[in-house]
């Protein structure tokens, strides 16, 4: 099955880290968020991935330059301005003809594909959307639906307190070729504030589907710190990175780390390739990537430290994303 992902957009919401590197590019424990997306398509059969891209382009070109990850072919389509979540997707499907998945590129879950897919099929559906529940819906698309599944409304970011319920559009969806073609082509659309409402005016068949698969939207700070703590822990399967071995419980290592023998480290936590944690410091539930260095007697609580940065000997740092190559003054 083919899908497209959706990565055009910068995720402003985490500069200034999107300024340098795109939001599906940053890590989530030590892998580029990306890695993890198609890791997950791979595992449910998807074997070619068109990138629907808009914000920095050649990052996506150089992380995959030879156009596959694993078995999956890759695919670029730039967009030279934005054309919205739909007009994206009529862009990048030019030349597909058949059921599609697509994916917002942000998003870090471990739903289970192919009941999505039979879902779809059994309602003989035009478009399927994957729903999850959370607690605030205020910030997603809202997606009340009848008990079968079929969509009663699509409300996109409803003012709080005012959205009909807490499922939401999770941004993965199965689409028919029908659905991709009813999209305008060359123009900005958006999925869900045109598409999906307009195929509710006629008879049009979409359904939702409900899923307690683990799920999240990386594209804030804290959420995006919440993303690491929980791979780290594994929650998405272990080891949460591949080539890591568990040093204590909950702690995992990559090739190349040093951790100080009178240092205190804690789970959920992941030490990069290369990084070194000095004499007493303390870490716990935290990420190092490669290279980083903790200096003595530092304290990292709940954080992120990004490639090559330097926290310095005897600072406290507490739930935080460190930048990468930044130094990290005392305090
Ligand atoms: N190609 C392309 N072109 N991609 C785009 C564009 C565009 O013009 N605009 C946004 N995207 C991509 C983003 O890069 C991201 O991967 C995805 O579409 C969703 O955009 P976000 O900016 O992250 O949207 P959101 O999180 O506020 O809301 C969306 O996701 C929620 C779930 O996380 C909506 O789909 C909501 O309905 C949904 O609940
Ligand atoms: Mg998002």
């Amino acid at each position: 099955m083919k899908a497209v992902v959706l990565v055009g957009g910068e995720g402003t919401r985490l500069r200034p880290l999107t300024l340098t590197t795109p939001k599906p590019l940053l890590p989530i424990a030590n892998v580029a968020f990306l890695e993890r997306q198609l890791a997950w398509l791979g595992g449910h059969g998807v074997d070619e991935v068109v990138l629907s891209l808009g914000y920095l382009p050649n990052a996506f070109t150089e992380h995959f330059s030879d156009d596959r990850f694993g078995d999956i072919k890759l695919r670029f389509v730039v967009e030279h301005e934005p054309l919205g979540t739909a007009g994206g997707i009529r862009f990048a499907a030019e030349g597909i003809d058949e059921r599609l998945l697509v994916c917002n590129g942000d998003v870090l879950t471990d739903l289970d594909l192919g009941e999505l897919v039979r879902f779809h099929a059994e309602r003989e559906a035009a478009a399927t959307i994957a729903l999850t529940r959370v607690e605030d819906p205020s910030a997603f698309g809202v997606v009340p639906t009848r008990a079968d599944g079929e969509v009663v409304a699509f409300v996109e970011k409803p003012p709080r307190h005012q959205a009909p319920t807490n499922w939401i559009n999770a941004g993965t969806y199965v689409l028919e070729p029908e659905v991709i073609d009813s999209i305008p082509p060359r123009l900005t659309v958006s999925i869900e504030r045109e598409t999906f409402p307009r195929m509710l005016e006629g008879p049009g068949r979409l359904f939702a589907m409900q899923s307690g698969a683990y799920w999240l939207d990386i594209g804030t700070p804290q959420k995006y710190l919440e993303a690491q703590l929980d791979v780290a822990s594994g929650r998405l399967g272990t080891p949460p990175v591949e080539g890591a071995t568990e040093l204590a419980a909950g702690v995992w290592i990559q090739p190349g780390a040093t951790v100080d023998p009178s240092a205190f480290v804690a789970g959920p936590s992941v030490i990069g390739v290369g990084a070194r944690i000095g004499a007493r410091a303390r870490v716990e539930a935290s990420v190092l990537g490669p290279g980083t260095i903790v200096g003595e007697g530092a304290n990292l609580l709940r954080s992120v430290v990004l490639r090559g940065a330097t926290v310095a000997p005897g600072a406290r740092v507490t739930d935080e994303v460190v930048g990468p190559e930044a130094g990290l003054p005392c305090g």
